[in-house]
């Protein structure tokens, strides 16, 4: 009988991590979600936990802090998949670096997908500083994964559709994850391409992808052709579900490096917002030899268009 691989998720409490872990049970792989410690004082997390028990899940309660604890553990699957923090917030990316050493220890881990799913940072050059930081220890953590020989695959996801197409990428609010209903900052002159993928689209394609030969070490891209979208196309899509006709002020390149930020939050979202908008380093690139697309390889992956996810914001 064909056996699933057995799949062990770090961050799967997560904002992608619980998309990660529903895809895994989906597709009927032997599901583990590692939790920390300090998570049982959190009665969200603790439910959304239990959740994932009830639809077939493992709960293993470890640190990776605990260097023996984790090998063991490890031991226990054949694919590590990590979705911790990245990015503005809260910034966990080196903290893999010992999940690194625990999967070169125990030896048996057929695939390891580090925490990325966003740019490439093998592609973006010259980044911007702060929000190079997220590129030059996703690319340590990648050295470290190489120098090791653990079998990985990298997902290059793009951008997650709730924080880029539902919030029309504004850079002025920190909090508002909801599409603009009077007006709406363009980056240049907002024909720049970029490309959007619905999150449990994310989590599918990043499961499909473990135990598949055709994305052992390398990046799989996911380029879903119908959300190739320029940020004025996506404002274009919502002014049409929502009849509404936004006010539309153009932000310069120049002026979107010279803005003076309200907080440190909002300076690495003014650096991502450039590198998407304004470079384009999304799809300024072809795929290249060592690396693949996630559409191409799942045809059969019915994935959703720009058009239909906005819906949900009407
Ligand atoms: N492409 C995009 O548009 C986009 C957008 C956002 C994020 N991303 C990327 O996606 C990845 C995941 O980000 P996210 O926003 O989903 O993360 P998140 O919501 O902040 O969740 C992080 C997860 O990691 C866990 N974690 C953090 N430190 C840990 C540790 N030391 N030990 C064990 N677990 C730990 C957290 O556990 P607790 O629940 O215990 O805190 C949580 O489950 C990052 O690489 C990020 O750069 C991409």
């Amino acid at each position: 009988m064909d056996m699933k691989s057995r799949v062990l998720i770090v961050g799967g409490t997560g904002y992608i991590g619980k998309r990660v872990v529903k895809a895994i049970i989906a597709l009927g792989h032997p599901t583990y979600v590692l939790f920390r410690p300090q998570v049982v004082s959190d009665i969200d997390k603790v439910q959304m936990l239990l959740s994932f028990k009830q639809l077939g899940a493992k709960l293993v309660e470890a640190s990776l802090d605990d260097h023996e604890r984790l090998v063991d553990v490890v031991k226990q699957v054949d694919v590590v998949i990590s979705a911790v923090s990245g990015g503005v917030v809260r910034h966990q990316i080196l903290e893999q670096l010992k999940l690194v050493e625990a999967i070169k220890e125990a030896g048996n881990i057929k695939r390891f997908l580090p925490s990325e799913f966003g740019m490439d940072p093998d592609v973006v050059e010259h980044a911007l500083e702060p929000g190079n930081i997220t590129f030059i220890d996703k690319k340590k953590v990648r050295r470290a994964i190489e120098a090791a020989n653990i079998p990985y695959t990298y997902v290059s996801a793009n951008m997650f559709a709730g924080f880029f197409a539902g919030s029309l990428a504004q850079l002025q609010d920190d909090v508002r994850m909801m599409p603009a209903r009077d007006k709406v900052l363009i980056y240049g002159d907002g024909n720049v391409k970029g490309v959007y993928v619905d999150e449990d689209d994310v989590g599918i394609y990043i499961v499909k992808s473990i135990d598949d030969p055709r994305t052992l070490n390398k990046t799989m891209y996911i380029r879903p052709p119908k959300n190739i979208l320029s940020q004025k196309e996506v404002v274009e899509i919502w002014e049409r579900l929502s009849r509404l006709n936004l006010e539309k002020i153009y932000i310069s390149e120049d002026e979107l490096l010279n803005m003076e930020d309200k907080s440190y939050v909002e300076k690495m979202k003014r650096c991502h917002l450039y590198h998407f908008f304004i470079r384009g380093d999304l799809y300024n690139f072809e795929i290249g030899p060592n690396a693949t697309e996630a559409t191409k390889l799942y045809p059969e992956i019915k994935y959703t268009t720009m058009d239909s996810y906005m819906k949900r914001y009407v």
